[in-house]
């Protein structure tokens, strides 16, 4: 593992775990890309990468006609010298020239990872685990240095990058494109895969082949989005979930952003991901800097599961910080489908007494504690408890949840005001808005202007307050509309290409110093379910409430489709009431625990209507799930079968030691007179024998065994028990002999 630098070939070669990604400075100072993949014992930078002469592409160095910008793979493209593709970076120059052409002057490899500027990104515990090259280009025209920093983990299939710019000249410099990496493949013969849906609907797959032209994914909403994950990967031809080559790309970054393959004339696809040009620009004035965000990019040999895993490990270790990385994470009980705004506090107690009998260990007191908001239309932003709903105020409630024997939690959205707040009253110039245009409301709220430091400050202030004032473990952050009228008052108008990403920088301070003065609070991010399940908010809050939509089919898809890059662990799956408040789809409680228990498991419904029964088996499960609850939060998550293809769904979690395995298993819609199904596991130890953990007398009446080799079941798989009706399920453990 390492980096290495060939002086006499001028070959940068980079090898974390199983990859090798290669690279080379020519003598003309440019430098070109000549290989990602699976690890190669040495580069031939000839057999790589050989210039040929092509028609219609312009000699980009004098005397060398087969050297044409047009035709080599860049590693990190730039505009107006050839290259017609589209470029990784741009800049408008004072004399109106956008023409830029950085050379190499300068490279450091040094041990471990810098952490990047205000921004989020994965890290390092010790210098061991990585190392770091940082490739620096010059423009002598515009004075820029570029500077492209790459580390390569020794751990994982991982490579990180980023792009640092710095106008080391006097003349302002507008960058208008900065994106955080680019590879140019020789080929195209790739389905690029890419996660995309709606609100109640996020993260479904979709898949279609490279085709020529430009292909994009892009939020430009100000955050990630409903609509598209910042990931996608590219798997060749032949590639599967457990076999064949795949690439996967994920920035760490929570606002718009844009990926992106173009094929070009003669079949190679350049790939590229950062922040969205799309009303982008930044103002790098006299020495200033800019760096982009994290792209972290993945190889797997062995198709798009072992890619999944390799990000689970990587962001669950390396990306979630703070003293919940390692902890197991509570069973909360949250009221929003329970009560929404109709509450008082006996009520919450009386929920709250009901869910510690079941063995919930955390209340989460959701949106209409404030103010005096019993709907939507007002309070945003002032952030003191309406004292009609808990006379005793947040401190009262939460000591009264602590003497249940639970932890208390709450609801915030920091990042809004409404119309009819007191805060907006007294500070109307503190949303984004431009003047004297219609202000365009959705769920009747505004957004902050995170792009200030007074606005930053003051949340961190009455949100640090709201947190010291009573025993809170745990908050819900959420974030209910995507940006309109993007516009900041405070700043010049050649300045306002930045507001969309200072935002999300104000928002960084914010979570960072938030971090910092509670780190025994444990964050749940959220933006209407999962409008914002992005690594960068991970960075921050190592869970995030994955979806609004609660129906235990929906989640299937959303959950597996969110597994192609974010561990289970990220993700809160609650336990709700039929018919389903989102799509009115009756299902059975014993399936909606099931796809619950796959992730953190929460509660999200009105226990004094269940009856009796229901509520010893959802005790029951509770005391299962805690059993099992490292396993599904800290072990291995192999998909066995797809929602997006089938009417039968299942996947395993495995602990890394292989001893340790859960089973979980769907049919959608009953099969009348159906075949017998039988399901391959993954992830277990081929020579151990593993133990139906649950094996009762039900299993027996069915002829089960009660130890079976673990090479039987993942080769021949394992017989899958009598599913009967719509929506059922079931959930086996195993355990090693
Ligand atoms: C949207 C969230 O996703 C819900 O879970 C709930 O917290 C509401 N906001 C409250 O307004």
């Amino acid at each position: 593992m390492g980096i290495h630098f060939d002086k006499d070939s001028g070959i940068f070669h980079l090898r974390a775990n199983n990859t090798s990604y290669i690279m080379k400075v020519t003598p003309q100072g440019d430098i070109v890309h000549l290989y990602w993949g699976r690890s190669l014992r040495q580069a031939d930078p000839g057999h790589l990468w050989y210039p040929s002469l092509r028609a219609f592409s312009p000699s980009s160095h004098p005397g060398h006609d087969d050297l044409s910008y047009n035709t080599m793979p860049m590693e990190y493209p730039f505009y107006g010298n050839g290259d017609f593709r589209l470029p990784a970076f741009e800049v408008d120059r004072p004399d109106g020239s956008c023409i830029v052409r950085p050379v190499y002057f300068s490279h450091d490899i040094s041990r471990g990872k810098p952490l990047l500027y205000g921004l989020p990104a994965t890290y390092v515990e010790a210098e061991s685990e990585a190392e770091t090259l940082v490739i620096r280009l010059f423009d002598p025209l515009c004075s820029l240095e570029v500077s492209l920093v790459y580390t390569a983990y020794e751990a994982y299939d991982v490579i990180t990058r980023s792009v640092v710019f710095h106008n080391k000249g006097k003349t302002p410099i507008m960058l208008g494109r900065a994106m955080s990496m680019n590879v140019d493949f020789r080929h195209c013969a790739f389905k690029m895969v890419h996660l995309c849906g709606s609100w109640a609907r996020e993260r479904d797959i979709e898949g279609h082949r490279l085709v020529p032209g430009i292909q994009s994914i892009e939020s430009r909403r100000g955050a990630s989005s409903h609509q598209h994950n910042p990931f996608f990967a590219l798997m060749a031809d032949n590639a599967g979930e457990e076999h064949g080559e795949v690439y996967g790309v994920s920035l760490v970054y929570s606002g718009n952003f844009l990926g992106l393959t173009e094929v070009d004339e003669f079949g190679g696809a350049r790939v590229s991901m950062g922040i969205n040009p799309f009303g982008f620009s930044w103002e790098l004035g006299k020495d200033a800097s800019f760096q982009t965000p994290e792209a972290v990019l993945v190889f797997s040999g062995s198709g798009l599961g072992s890619m999944s895993r390799q990000f689970h490990s990587l962001y669950r270790k390396r990306l979630c910080k703070g003293e919940f990385r390692d902890r197991p994470r509570p069973v909360l009980i949250n009221n929003w489908e329970a009560t929404y705004f109709d509450f008082n506090m006996d009520r919450l107690l009386e929920i709250a007494r009901q869910a510690k009998d079941l063995g919930v260990e955390l209340f989460c007191l959701d949106d209409g504690w404030f103010g005096h908001r019993n709907d939507d239309n007002c309070c945003l932003g002032d952030w003191y408890e309406d004292r009609s709903k808990l006379p005793d105020g947040l401190s009262g409630l939460a000591r009264k949840v602590l003497d249940l024997g639970m932890e208390f939690g709450l609801w915030m959205e920091p990042e809004m005001v409404s119309k009819n707040s007191d805060l907006y009253r007294e500070h109307p110039d503190w949303c984004l808005h431009v003047p004297g245009r219609q202000q365009t409301e959705s769920r009747n709220q505004l957004v902050l202007d995170l792009s200030r430091d007074e606005v930053c400050d003051w949340i961190v202030h009455v949100i640090a307050d709201v947190l010291s004032s009573a025993p809170i473990t745990y908050v819900k952050w959420d974030m209910n509309r995507n940006m309109t009228e993007v516009f900041s008052v405070a700043y010049p108008a050649h300045r306002q290409g930045e507001i969309f990403h200072r935002y999300i920088l104000g928002l960084y301070r914010i979570l960072d110093e938030l971090n910092d003065r509670f780190p025994h609070i444990l964050f749940e991010g959220c933006a209407g379910g999962g409008g914002r399940f992005d690594p960068g908010m991970l960075y921050y809050m190592p869970q995030i409430w994955t979806s609004d939509n609660t129906d235990a089919i929906s989640r299937l898809q959303i959950q597996y489709g969110t597994s192609l890059v974010y561990p289970p662990i990220t993700m809160g799956a609650h336990l709700s009431d039929v018919p389903n408040h989102q799509i009115l789809r009756t299902t059975p409680l014993v399936t909606r625990l099931n796809t619950a228990m796959s992730a953190n498991l929460g509660l999200e419904l009105d226990l004094s209507k269940q009856e009796q029964g229901e509520k010893t088996i959802v005790r029951e499960q509770i005391r299962r799930y805690k059993d099992m609850r490292p396993l599904i939060q800290f072990g291995d998550f192999y998909r066995l079968l797809s929602p997006f293809e089938g009417n039968h769904v299942s996947w395993i979690f495995v602990s890394e030691d292989k001893q340790d395995a859960a089973l979980f298993y769907w049919i959608i819609l009953a099969e009348p007179h159906g075949p017998q199904a039988y399901v391959r596991l993954k992830g277990l130890d081929t020579d151990l024998d593993y133990r139906l953990v649950d094996y009762d007398a039900f299993l027996v009446a069915l002829g089960y065994d009660e130890v079976y080799p673990g090479d039987m079941l993942m080769h021949a798989g394992l017989r899958v028990p009598p599913l009967i009706g719509d929506f059922q399920s079931c959930l086996l453990r195993f355990s090693a002999e």
